[in-house]
């Protein structure tokens, strides 16, 4: 057994969403680019006997960043370590979690944009060169003294490409890959999937109306199947038309699979602010949501859907925006 502080290194085997999470490359729908890159860069360093280069994932939450995580691990037949930037607070604390690696461990450090700088830095030289940079002493008689680390793959999450500064980018020698939106069939497959997982009964244009308020991504999915089962049982029926209606009703997801805190953002740019642009602090100020869930969660979607833009003086609502709250 290695040693490591149990608060910032989980052995993720044995927690993992065993469910609904994707065991194998083919339960893992979609992003085919994604996957194919992957399956190169994985395939030929197995084969080379060598750690995997440093990858990056990004994209809205829920669309798949952990689960490929693991996957990767999986490909190469090695541990995956995890943590997250938030809980790696002190140089210390990831100084311990590399020096406690195994060769050949994936270790993924999800919301990587929460890093601090002082700990960045310690980051780029072990990504690069496999080396620990240790501070030894202070002032003038301070000295460096460089440690040799296992050779390891760095697999890192966010949700906020931006944040990350770009020396950290560049050191993602395997790539950056940024997930993308599902199509709806796409998701209507994973939820065939969910179905056989969980033992439930819908039909295949049951499944394709879920999908469609689904705002294109696995976990809402997996989550309104999940409610509408909840509703099925109570009714003591199968998933049924109605079902599923009832449980969008009662959840306040319309019919472009927007939910309150969606449409709030949406009708304040349009009713308060002549349809904007607004800046996002006022955004936020006005809907009492986080700036940080309106860009990450909230927007992605609405973007995506084409109701909202971003523009460099502000967010402005659309005319399809427009023509959606008129239509509720
Ligand atoms: N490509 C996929 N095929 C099938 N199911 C998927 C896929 N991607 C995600 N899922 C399902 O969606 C759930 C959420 O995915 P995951 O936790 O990997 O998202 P994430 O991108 O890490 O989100 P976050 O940014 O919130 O951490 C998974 O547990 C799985 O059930
Ligand atoms: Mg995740």
């Amino acid at each position: 057994m290695k040693e490591s502080s149990p608060s910032l290194v989980r052995d993720i085997t044995s927690n993992l969403d065993q469910t609904l999470r994707p065991q194998s490359w083919d339960e893992y729908v979609g992003q085919q680019k994604t996957k194919e890159n992957l399956r190169i860069l994985l395939t030929a360093a197995k084969e080379r006997g060598h750690a995997a280069e440093h990858i990056l994932l990004y994209g809205p939450p829920g669309l798949g960043k952990t689960t490929l995580a693991h996957l990767i691990a999986k490909t190469l037949n090695t541990n995956l370590r995890s943590t997250s930037g938030p809980a790696i607070e002190r140089v210390g604390d990831l100084a311990a979690i590399l020096t406690n690696l195994s060769p050949g461990d994936v270790l993924f450090i999800d919301e990587i944009h929460r890093l601090s700088k002082a700990i960045e830095e310690i980051l780029y030289p072990a990504m690069e060169s496999g080396v620990l940079d240790i501070i030894i002493g202070k002032g003038p008689s301070a000295r460096t003294v460089q440690l040799d680390l296992p050779p390891f793959t760095l697999v890192a999450a966010t949700t906020r490409i931006s944040l990350i500064s770009s020396p950290l980018r560049s050191r993602f020698s395997g790539g950056t890959f940024r997930l993308e939106f599902y199509a709806p069939e796409e998701i209507t497959d994973i939820l065939e999937h969910s179905v056989q997982v969980l033992n439930i009964k819908a039909s295949r244009p049951l499944l394709t109306l879920l999908a469609g308020r689904s705002r294109a991504t696995p976990r809402t999915a997996n989550y309104l199947l999940k409610r509408c089962r909840d509703m099925a049982q109570l009714a003591n029926t199968d998933i049924t038309e109605s079902v599923v209606n009832k449980t969008f009703s009662l959840l306040g997801i319309d019919s472009a699979g927007l939910t309150a805190q969606d449409r709030s953002v949406l009708e304040i740019i349009a009713n308060k602010f002549n349809g904007g642009p607004v800046g996002l602090n006022t955004i936020a100020a006005a809907t009492g949501e986080e700036q940080a869930t309106i860009e990450d969660v909230i927007e992605p979607y609405l973007i995506r859907l084409g109701f909202l833009e971003r523009t460099p003086r502000g967010r402005v609502i659309s005319g399809d925006g427009v023509t959606h709250l008129n239509n509720l």
